[in-house]
């Protein structure tokens, strides 16, 4: 192999190397984007045995939910504010009344006030007052089939009349 013939192959060689190297580094920067695990948090979650639940209501800070308690029945209504998404803390009422919410008798024993900017929700969850544009989220509850603790999930939002009842 000539000189000239040498520098022309080692140099068609290096131009070879950089591009599969350039290309292998774009190949990886490509990969990084797409992520191997998801990182969204579980929506089903277990909340506790049912017999933990007092009658009337209990807040779960780590979910944001009320869970209202009466008897056997049971439903959950987001704490999550539907207008920037603050916590709604809620008020009891000086008397329980009682409205009909989709049909159905429900007994109000609570209102809800948000801090950040003065929505206020009635006991069904329905905006009454200042910038929140809808009502508080309902949850779907069940009962899982191996423990028996409420389970609810947070990605099935559900109609105000939905009720558990556990025999
Ligand atoms: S976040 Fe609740 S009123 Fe604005």
């Amino acid at each position: 192999m000539s000189e000239r013939n040498r520098r022309d192959f080692l140099l068609t060689l290096g131009t070879g190397a950089g591009i599969a190297a350039l290309a292998g580094q774009a190949v990886a920067s490509l990969r990084s984007l797409v992520p191997n695990v998801s990182y969204d948090a579980p929506t089903t979650v277990k909340l506790g045995a049912a017999h933990e639940f007092p009658d009337g209501l209990k807040f779960l800070p780590d979910e944001r939910l009320f869970v209202f308690r009466e008897g056997n029945t049971f439903h959950a209504v987001s704490a999550v504010c539907t207008h920037l998404g603050c916590t709604v803390r809620a008020e009891a009422l000086p008397r329980p009344e009682t409205a009909t919410v989709e049909g159905q008798s429900l007994r109000l024993t609570h209102r809800f006030l948000c801090p950040c900017h003065g929505s206020r929700y009635a006991g069904d969850g329905t905006n009454v007052a200042g910038p929140a544009p809808k009502p508080l989220a309902w949850y779907r509850l069940s009962v899982a089939p191996d423990d028996g603790q409420l389970v609810v999930d947070l990605a099935a939002p559900v109609e105000h009349d939905f009720r558990l009842t556990i025999a």
